[in-house]
């Protein structure tokens, strides 16, 4: 497959099928993909692979009422007051997937059970979770997403589809304890892993681009 045809397929998928995804194909992948470059090649992307019988048992591990204070992200997932454009750009991707779900406004319920959907990684058999060294700053964030980018384009081009998720951040404890993360190690976001549900409707959402003269400028 052609770089510009992965870039150009490769989208958020929110309904997988229950095929089961190959660990050693998992694995050559995730080699591939650290090609990705990083600033003083720090390579900071650590991560914790789950499929199959580790996917079930994370999930049990999830519906296992946890102990202590509420978890709460490490950091801010989105800036706290976000300004225009990118408050109307997320509003707009939110309501045109729940427009594809017929889940009104008005409908809380719809929402949050669609919402919770990410907790099931959207029914994929694989995931990752990406943490980085809490040492690290912007510039490894940025690295981490050179990784991820590199990793969802090689999974297109292999005919799996993923979906990364920062909601993973609201769990970072329920996570860390399960997949054994040192203390050193701040979650940044999952990955969903798996073959698209073909039929699921919320998979033929395309989201918006801002055309290039509003992110660009040549001078
Ligand atoms: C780092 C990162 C975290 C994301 N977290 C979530 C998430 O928690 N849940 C979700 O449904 N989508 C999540 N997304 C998907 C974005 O909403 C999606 O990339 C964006 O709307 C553009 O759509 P596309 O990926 O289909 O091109 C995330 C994307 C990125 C890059």
């Amino acid at each position: 497959m052609q770089v510009s045809d992965a870039v150009a397929q490769r989208k958020s998928v929110r309904a997988f099928s229950d095929k089961p995804v190959s660990s050693e194909l998992i694995k050559t992948l995730l080699t591939k993909s650290a090609r990705a470059p990083s600033g003083g090649n720090l390579q900071p992307w650590r991560l914790y692979v789950i499929n199959g019988d580790s996917m079930n048992r994370f999930q049990e591990h999830l519906n296992t009422p946890t102990k202590g204070t509420p978890e709460s992200p490490a950091y801010d997932i989105y800036p706290q007051s976000l300004s225009e454009p990118y408050r109307s750009s997320r509003y707009k991707v939110g309501e045109d997937m729940y427009a594809l779900l017929n889940i009104p406004r008005e409908d809380k319920a719809g929402r949050f059970k669609q919402l919770k959907e990410n907790y099931k990684f959207f029914g994929a058999p694989a995931a990752f979770f990406c943490f980085v060294d809490r040492q690290m700053g912007p510039p490894q964030w940025s690295d981490l997403g050179m990784f991820l980018q590199t990793f969802m384009l090689l999974a297109q081009a292999n005919s799996l589809s993923t979906c990364a998720q920062e909601v993973w951040a609201t769990k970072p404890r329920t996570v860390s304890d399960f997949v054994g993360a040192p203390d050193e190690l701040m979650l940044f976001c999952g990955m969903a892993i798996g073959y698209e549900n073909t039929d699921a409707a919320i998979n033929s959402l395309v989201s918006d681009r801002a055309d290039l003269d509003q992110f660009a400028t040549f001078l």
